[in-house]
């Protein structure tokens, strides 16, 4: 495994419903850093919600969007944890901006508890309410290959978010990160 000496923040990735928000904030608590969702991000530039930014202008544009926050947060951040949004990585640049700034952390789940978690909440174009497990396995299926980049993968299936933030914890201090430098 990589050492983490000389980088001092975290970046979650993963796909949507693994966690990453909900993590991110209590890790960046529990070690004292920064929190930023690149989501919310967007959010805040474009003034308007992630579905409204799909329904107005498209994918696309989301994506170049996102492009741009996640070089800003990669190439400007310091002791801070990172929430990248579930489909940022699969574009290769945007992955390697984090590999180079970051811990990487892969959270993931399974397609039945990735349905469960985000049934409800209807915030997410790409993951409809009507959407089938066949629809959820084939996104998962397509973003495997960057998924499994991360430095280590956490599975949250049966953990609570606060053991996974333990689990996350354990794995850093094992690899010599430390807050404060690069
Ligand atoms: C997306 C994930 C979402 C958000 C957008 C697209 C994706 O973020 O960026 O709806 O392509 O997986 P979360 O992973 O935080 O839900």
């Amino acid at each position: 495994m990589r050492d983490f000496r000389g980088l001092s923040n975290i970046a979650l990735i993963g796909f949507m419903g693994t966690g990453k928000t909900c993590v991110g904030k209590k890790l960046a608590q529990k070690l004292d850093l920064q929190f930023v969702d690149s989501d919310v991000e967007i959010e805040q530039i474009m003034n308007m919600s992630i579905p409204e930014v799909f329904n107005r202008f498209g994918e696309i544009r989301f994506r170049s969007e996102e492009n741009l926050v996640i070089q800003k947060l990669a190439n400007h951040s310091q002791n801070t944890v990172i929430a990248s949004g579930g489909g940022s990585v699969v574009n290769p640049i945007n992955l390697i901006a984090l590999k180079n700034s970051c811990v990487v952390v892969t959270l993931t789940a399974s397609p039945e508890v990735i349905m469960q978690r985000c049934s409800k909440k209807g915030n997410r174009p790409l993951l409809k309410q009507d959407d089938t497990l066949e629809n959820v396995k084939a996104l998962l299926a397509s973003r495997f290959v960057a998924y499994n980049r991360g430095d280590f993968i956490v599975d949250t299936d049966e953990l609570l978010p606060e053991e996974v933030v333990d689990v996350i914890v354990r794995r850093l201090e094992e690899n010599g990160y430390a807050k404060g430098q690069g």
